[in-house]
């Protein structure tokens, strides 16, 4: 598959197989997150790879996330960013938590893209219950936690989401 052929066929997938992934193919994962480019070369990310029954469960217990299907990945990848790292700039007005926000999305997307090519479904979750996802699995507060990411073989195989044309995004 080239990526534009993975660009196409992704869709957000939220049933998930009862079906563990290999170790191999997590880190297959994290390290197309690891070669993405980030503000000043900074790599503010960071993730929680949550895989084991016992997190999981705890997760789902503590009531992290709004919806449901969430606690019935068998893989689940907390990002996060800490804005702290960034050296300040001069004269322009970004802010460190812009940075910080941009390039966890864009490893993140790097992420999805390999999981896509590699016959795993995936998709951003943003309802998420900071605070307790936080204390749950002990993140440090300097860091924000914009989305997780639930991760599995396909267990649904849903139309794909309409979108806007061309010239309805261009100013
Ligand atoms: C930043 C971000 C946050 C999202 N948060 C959620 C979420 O909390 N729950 C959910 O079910 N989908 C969430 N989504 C998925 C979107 O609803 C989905 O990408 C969009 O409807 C387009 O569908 P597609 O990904 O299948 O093309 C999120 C997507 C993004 C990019």
């Amino acid at each position: 598959m080239n990526v534009k052929d993975v660009i196409y066929q992704r869709k957000s997938i939220r049933k998930y197989q009862n079906k563990e992934i290999p170790e191999e193919i997590i880190n297959e994962l994290l390290d197309a997150a690891r070669r993405a480019p980030s503000a000043k070369n900074t790599q503010s990310h960071k993730y929680y790879v949550v895989k084991d029954k016992k997190t999981l469960k705890k997760l789902k217990e503590n009531g992290v996330f709004k919806q449901p299907f969430v606690n019935d990945a068998s893989l689940i990848i907390v990002c996060c960013a800490n804005p702290k790292l960034y050296p300040p700039s001069v004269d322009v007005d970004d802010t460190p938590q812009n940075y910080a926000l941009t390039d966890l999305s864009i490893a993140s997307s790097f992420m999805v893209l390999r999981a896509e090519e590699l016959g795993l479904g995936s998709v951003f979750v943003a309802w998420v219950y900071r605070d307790k996802l936080r204390e749950t699995l002990n993140i440090p507060k300097e860091y924000i936690i914009p989305f997780v990411l639930p991760i599995g073989y396909p267990a649904e195989n849903p139309a794909p989401r309409s979108r806007k044309e061309l010239k309805d995004i261009l100013f």
